[in-house]
């Protein structure tokens, strides 16, 4: 986050004595990525953020693979994906590689009785149904439709929803998720012709500081294993924290289009990106504007790359009966493009109002069990005529 943030009490050189009002001093705790040379805060606990009291038996989620090996367009009913409770429990990998992973989920209740952290990827996660509160230890980020949030590794949170009615996309990065380089300049302010700036970001507020000693429990995720690790302290006991490393919200209705005369290309519309894979986000807009413009993308060989599409709102010009929901996967090695009649259907158009999300990773992706179960089985022969 090229961001400086801060929040409640810090005090004023780092590294140096903190007192408590009442005697004793506050546990300063470096909250960094990427060794000690990527961003990092500084935070400030009542009580030491290491106090383990027991570990309960880890539950396996690790993904089961149905497809190692694919090359085959594949779509997938993403709203088949069932209900269900608890917010860890619902989540449901699909498509993964070493370098990410990405599903959907689905549930109903808010996370209460635990709190929740990934050990070892950072978090995007997409609103497509539903609204509520990020709560973490930086503070509070209202949620709605159309948000992205992005949760870096070891960041303790919990997710509230104001009703049991709630979609989400996810992707789990091992690495850090950033703007894309181009967007910035040396000292990483967003430049004039990126697609947002940093008024579109929304940051942690309303800090939450619990100074209460007990029994909390954190589940962990660490190598496709949830571990249940009890601690001796609120893990929400900030008094203040500062710095570059922490839980923002982005909404994919700030996302500003770049359009052009002729059809522009899918880095136009580049959102996030992480080691070996990139995020864009196809957002409503003004089609091309040449007399002889053909807005609908020209067929194309993504060879280095495979591609996800996943389909929020409105009609997805370039696509025959593609629905809300739905994930496509058009694997590297074999071009793809229009569906029949799309290119014709397309021209002199003004405008589209399609939203959806893409997901390219440079490394092909497996696909998972689940995944298999809502594989419409025959999305490859869509472009038949
Ligand atoms: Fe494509």
């Amino acid at each position: 986050m090229p961001i400086y943030h801060k929040q409640g009490k810090i005090p004023p050189k780092r590294h140096t004595v903190f007192e408590k009002p009442n005697g004793g001093l506050f546990q300063e705790q470096l909250f960094g990525t990427e060794g000690f040379s990527g961003t990092s805060s500084l935070l400030y606990h009542h009580n030491r953020p290491t106090m383990v009291k027991e570990y309960l038996s880890p539950i396996d989620v690790t993904p089961k693979i149905a497809v190692e090996k694919n090359l085959m367009a594949k779509r997938f009913i993403g709203f088949n994906i069932p209900q269900i409770d608890d917010f860890l429990e619902s989540k449901t990998d699909l498509l993964v590689n070493n370098d990410l992973l990405l599903g959907l989920a689905a549930p109903k209740d808010s996370m209460g009785d635990y709190f929740y952290k990934n050990g070892e990827a950072d978090e995007l996660i997409f609103i497509h149904k539903g609204s509520g509160t990020l709560k973490t230890i930086f503070g509070n980020i209202p949620f709605q439709y159309g948000d992205y949030l992005i949760i870096p590794r070891g960041t303790i949170y919990q997710i509230q929803f104001d009703s049991k009615d709630n979609r989400l996309f996810y992707l789990e990065s091992f690495s850090p998720i950033y703007f894309p380089k181009r967007y910035r300049n040396n000292f990483g302010q967003l430049l004039e012709n990126a697609p947002f700036c940093e008024r579109d970001l929304r940051l942690p507020e309303n800090l939450e500081t619990h100074d209460v000693k007990g029994d909390f429990l954190i589940k962990v995720k660490k190598q496709g294993q949830i571990h249940r690790i009890i601690y001796g302290a609120h893990p929400f006991d900030l008094v203040g924290w500062d710095g570059f490393n922490y839980p923002y919200a982005f909404s994919i209705f700030d996302f500003e289009p770049i359009t052009g005369r002729i059809h522009q290309p899918p880095p136009v519309h580049q959102t996030f990106e992480g080691r070996n894979f990139v995020v864009c986000s196809f957002c409503p807009r003004l089609y091309d504007y040449h007399p002889k413009a053909i807005p609908a993308p020209y067929n194309h060989s993504n060879i280095d790359s495979d591609e996800v599409l996943y389909y929020v709102d409105g009609d997805f010009m370039s696509r025959n009966d593609v629905k809300k929901g739905q994930l496509t996967l058009h694997p590297g090695g074999i071009p793809h493009g229009p569906h029949p009649g799309a290119m014709e259907r397309s021209i002199g158009q003004t405008k589209t109002e399609e939203l959806a999300l893409m997901v390219d990773p440079f490394h092909p992706f497996k696909i998972t069990q689940a995944a298999a179960e809502i594989d419409d089985g025959t999305y490859f022969k869509s472009w038949m005529d």
